[in-house]
């Protein structure tokens, strides 16, 4: 098993290093980097590629480690006992009615190997990532309810991303490879975009990379547009049919380009940009 990359998605050579170091060491691999910059794309793209079935686990704030082993519904057990013409009875004897298993279940359980995604941890509180400790790094648990230990009949192939909003325990990471998607350089945020539009006009593209790189690099910004932002931003100026010269004013300098809501989220972000066109109108 080894991972080179897709059509669909661009790898640098560091990080599709990273994806085989943890395809060998059977180890999470924890991926961190700026929001947009295709960590969540990666699993899926991985799992494709290595021909895994994948499975999501999206952490939210609420979310807790338990739900991904394993939950027990006392309540509908209660009200089955109560109601007893339920298959005469017979569904409340069984406890493993009741246990709703969880993504790392299903993961551990599964007859054929599969990718497992543990998508946002830094979302979680701080003693989410704790209390996974044991079950990813000796992929096995108690279920005290049916009272069996759940062992991993295949290792998963885990991937944990972080957008870094919070630090991870030390004795998390300990048990992770780590590696963070830098922002793509210009040559990379090329290919990225021949990726989704390759047929899309040169003079566009050139004109569209620089507004962007502009924007990104205005100091001070609270929130960067990221990949996303530029794919959805040129998908808007193709739609609207904008043309290349529309984005920079004559003597190339920075213009307030169409459509910039798509790439700013902020209203002080867009006065910051605003005024740093107008500054370099006035010293033309
Ligand atoms: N390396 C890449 N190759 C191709 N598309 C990319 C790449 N990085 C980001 N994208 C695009 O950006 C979008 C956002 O990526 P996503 O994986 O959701 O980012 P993250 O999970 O890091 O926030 C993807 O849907 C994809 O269209
Ligand atoms: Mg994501």
């Amino acid at each position: 098993m080894k991972f080179q990359g897709s059509s669909s998605y661009i790898a640098t050579q560091d990080l599709m290093l990273a994806v085989n170091a943890a395809i060998t060491l059977k180890r999470p691999l924890l991926v961190k980097g700026e929001p947009g910059t295709g960590k969540t794309m990666l699993a899926e793209e991985v799992a494709t590629a290595l021909k895994l079935p994948l499975l999501q686990w999206h952490i939210k704030s609420t979310t807790k480690a338990q739900q991904g082993l394993y939950e027990y519904d006392a309540v509908s057990r209660l009200r089955d006992s109560q109601l007893s013409d339920v298959d005469g009875g017979e569904r409340v004897k069984n406890i493993h009615n009741y246990i709703l298993k969880g993504v790392l279940w299903q993961a551990f359980t599964a007859d054929e190997p599969v990718a497992l995604l543990i998508d946002e941890i830094d979302k979680a509180d701080i003693e989410f990532p704790n209390d996974l400790l044991r079950e990813i790094d000796r992929m096995e648990f108690y279920c005290y309810e049916t009272r069996e230990w759940i062992r991993a009949k295949h290792r998963p192939l885990v991937f944990i991303t972080s957008n870094n909003e919070k630090e991870l325990p030390d004795a998390f990471l300990r048990r992770c490879l780590y590696h963070y998607i830098k922002f793509p350089d210009a040559t990379t945020m090329q290919q990225i975009v021949d990726v989704h539009f390759p047929g899309l006009k040169r003079e566009l593209l050139v004109a569209a990379m620089k507004t962007f790189f502009d924007v990104r690099n205005l100091p001070g910004l609270k929130k960067k547009p990221s990949t996303s932002e530029l794919l959805d931003w040129l998908k808007l100026l193709l739609a609207e049919d904008i043309p290349a010269h529309a984005l920079h004013t004559a003597d190339d300098k920075v213009a307030v380009p169409p459509l910039l809501g798509a790439l700013l989220k902020n209203e002080q972000d867009v006065t910051l940009f605003e005024k740093l066109v107008f500054m370099q109108s006035r010293n033309r």
